[in-house]
């Protein structure tokens, strides 16, 4: 059975730090209060107009063709996922195209937030499986700071996200005992309001929209203890979902490396799932929730640091605004 794997990954970070103790300037925050409900000490900003959300895409795209040995013009799609593209429309995936100078091949926009980096892989693993494609490159790309309210109003959400980008490239596995075994998909709309950003919206015409300046509605809105209780809940079943489908328990997990939206909820997932310590990732202490992202450049940093070896069972899994949630089974 053909499969697909991951031949390469890549990640791109802005230079600038934002620590909790600069949060704590601009609003009435503490480092204490961050750390103990999220585990974020400092995460990172772009320079507003300097840096864009596509440009951060194809810096880490062109790191993770480097690592694969693929070059971009052997690419054969594009899938990108961003919750804040350069522009309303089109999205990101076009520029990505551009710049890195590939064919006029497809490029598709993936909207499903934090679980925007398993959607693609799923999307990529498809196409490559069926035989369709033989390599796809699969970015999650965020900026996040330019749409926060860094007022104490904002400050539920504002102290959690962080700018970032994380790719891979997805090709055919030469092995089919290796790869990814298997992806999960979910959704739930009846939640799309606990976690969103309302506009600008396309049921009121711009003339009006503009009239009423710039509202709460402008930045993203959060209920974070239903998020947390859903998060916990969804994350688990996914990965539990996954495992049944491929054959495996939690204990035979090499390392779960899941979308870092939040320490307490990765714990409480960790517990649920009774894993060892040793088998869970985590950076966000480092950089925040990027969304989209984090899966990519927290995959690209356990490579780094020699947590993942040849044989290992990776897991991924990811839960975010929709509500959207998903999982993929990988053999290393
Ligand atoms: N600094 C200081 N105080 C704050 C801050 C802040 N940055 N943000 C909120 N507060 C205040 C609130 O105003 C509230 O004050 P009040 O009690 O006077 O009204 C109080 O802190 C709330 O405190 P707690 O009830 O202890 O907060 P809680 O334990 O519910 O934690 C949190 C809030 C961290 C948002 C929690 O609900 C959570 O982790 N939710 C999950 C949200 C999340 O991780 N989202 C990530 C994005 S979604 C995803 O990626 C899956």
């Amino acid at each position: 059975m053909r499969r697909s794997r991951i031949l390469g990954l890549g990640k791109a970070l802005p230079d600038r730090v934002v620590s909790n103790f600069d949060l704590e300037k601009l609003m009435d925050t503490s480092d204490e209060w961050i750390r103990q409900r999220s585990g974020i000490a400092e995460r990172r900003h772009v320079v507003p107009g300097r840096e864009t959300t596509s440009g951060l895409a194809v810096k880490a795209a062109k790191a993770a063709l480097d690592d694969a040995g693929v070059e971009a013009r052997d690419l054969d799609l594009i899938v990108a996922a961003t919750l804040n593209p350069d522009y309303f429309f089109p999205g990101i995936g076009v520029f990505v195209q551009e710049a890195l100078g590939c064919d006029t091949i497809g490029a598709l926009d993936l909207r499903t937030q934090c679980t925007g980096f398993i959607y693609g892989l799923s999307v990529a693993d498809q196409f490559i499986r069926t035989g369709t494609y033989e390599r796809v490159l699969v970015v999650g790309a965020e900026i996040q700071s330019t749409a926060l309210d860094f007022s104490t109003r904002g400050r539920d959400v504002a102290v959690l996200f962080g700018d970032g980008a994380g790719a891979a490239v997805v090709g055919a596995s030469e092995d089919e005992d290796r790869g990814i075994l298997d992806t999960r998909l979910h959704s739930e709309g009846k939640y799309a309001k606990e976690l969103w950003l309302e506009a600008p919206s396309a049921m009121i015409p711009r003339h009006e929209e503009l009239a009423e300046g710039l509202t709460p509605r402008w930045y993203p809105a959060m209920n974070g203890r239903r998020v947390f209780t859903h998060a916990v809940r969804r994350f688990t079943e996914a990965i539990g979902e996954g495992l049944e489908a491929t054959g495996f328990k939690p204990a035979d997990i090499g390392l779960l490396v899941p979308h870092q939206a939040n320490l307490r909820i990765t714990e409480a997932i960790g517990k649920a799932l009774e894993l060892a310590p040793e088998q869970v990732y985590s950076n966000i202490h480092r950089y925040g929730n990027t969304t989209a992202a984090s899966i990519p450049i927290a995959l690209t940093e356990a490579v780094e640091e020699g947590r993942i070896a040849a044989g290992d069972l990776v897991v991924l899994a990811a839960f975010g605004s929709g509500f959207t949630w998903g999982s993929a089974v990988i053999r290393w």
